[in-house]
């Protein structure tokens, strides 16, 4: 029998081009995914510091959110270290071995924590997360965010010497500047190798990689944008405006965001409104709306990772993909978000 590690050592997958679903290919690599992945986060179990800001999903649960999203054309999977600490990761390759997808049939991306950490730790670390991951490679492995006791170049080196060593398939960052995305890319060249992806906060609500750089250089370098919070925790989904009973009953640090309390919400309700018009129109959701806002502003550089807690969650987001806007009515979003974004700054 394969040791996870073994099972983790097969990064050929296989070629996604084919697939009936959509397929935009990431950054400069030839990894085939899905415009919307599902982000993970919410499958930490509510263990750890991070891990806590969602509450507890059961296993079956998670096992139901992984199967609409593969029966509804979502090929990749967004995880992390941080994400209890594990837990995420585990019970993502535990929804997957129950669903009987073989490793390397879906993709997975999880995170090296830099924090309070050296370089020398994505080395040490890469048998956990094999472990972890219970041999389900790791097509894309990003570091965290920039702050850590090594520098960028110091930790792309290790990332690099995992990749040449079949470990992992390509590198991504996430939280990175423009700056610090030049010096990734940078030091990545130095190997024949490229950054794939900045995974940085982006949504009809929070624009600020069109203003500081980060998109624009991400363009100039074919690195992908894969945008998390893409329905700012479920502001976008617009059930907070149709039933205002459930901000009051918010669990965990939403509840205390002002975004999340009777102002703030009418705040940017001229937007939720004009989602809810164009949802009707296209007999689709408000999560659809919003994110194929987001996956058709930017050509194919952006991906989406909603995370979900509940399986319909999944679907309803799964279907985003198969959601095109008019130029115009992205434009009147775009601009009802601009306006929206001055009332809440
Ligand atoms: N790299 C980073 O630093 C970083 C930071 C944050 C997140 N991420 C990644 O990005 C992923 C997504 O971000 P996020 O979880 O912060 O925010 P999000 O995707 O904007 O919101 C997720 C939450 O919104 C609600 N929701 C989602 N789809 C829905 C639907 N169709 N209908 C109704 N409610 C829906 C659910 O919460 P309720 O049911 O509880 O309302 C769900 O847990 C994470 O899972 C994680 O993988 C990365």
């Amino acid at each position: 029998m394969q040791t996870p590690s073994e099972r983790s050592r097969a990064p050929e997958f296989p070629p996604d081009s084919g697939s009936a679903h959509p397929r935009r290919r990431l950054g400069p690599s030839d990894l085939m995914f899905s415009p919307i992945g599902l982000g993970c986060w919410q499958f930490s179990r509510g263990r750890g510091i991070v891990g806590k800001y969602w509450g507890k999903l059961e296993e079956t649960a998670m096992t139901d959110i992984v199967r609409e999203c593969l029966a509804g054309g979502v090929n990749w999977f967004d995880t992390a270290e941080i994400y209890g600490s594990g837990q995420s990761e585990q019970s993502l390759a535990r929804a997957l071995d129950e669903i009987d997808i073989q490793p390397g049939q879906a993709h997975i991306a999880t995170k090296w924590w830099p924090l309070l950490r050296t370089s020398a730790s994505i080395a040490k670390t890469i048998e956990l997360r094999c472990r972890a991951l219970s041999g389900h490679p790791i097509s894309l492995y990003q570091v965290h965010q920039p702050y850590s006791f090594s520098s960028v170049a110091a930790e792309m080196r290790e990332m690099a010497k995992l990749a040449e060593d079949g470990r992992i398939g390509q590198i991504g960052v996430s939280n990175y500047s423009a700056r610090q995305m030049r010096t990734a890319d940078k030091t990545l060249r130095g190997y024949g190798l490229r950054l794939t992806s900045n995974q940085v906060k982006f949504s009809l609500l929070d624009r600020r990689i069109e203003h500081d750089g980060v998109l624009e250089t991400a363009k100039e370098l074919g690195v992908a944008i894969i945008a998390y919070s893409p329905l700012e925790q479920g502001l976008l989904t617009g059930k907070f405006h149709r039933r205002k009973e459930l901000a009051a009953e918010l669990q965990g640090p939403r509840k205390w965001m002002p975004s999340f309390r009777p102002d703030g919400l009418k705040r940017v309700e001229p937007l939720i409104s004009r989602l809810e018009e164009i949802a009707e129109a296209r007999g689709a959701s408000v999560s659809q709306i919003a994110l194929a806002w987001l996956l058709g502003a930017h050509g194919d550089t952006v991906f989406a990772i909603p995370g979900a807690s509940r399986p319909e969650h999944a679907r309803d987001n799964a279907g985003a993909m198969s959601v095109r806007l008019t130029a115009d009515e992205r434009a009147e979003l775009s601009e009802l978000s601009d306006r929206v974004r001055k009332r809440r700054a």
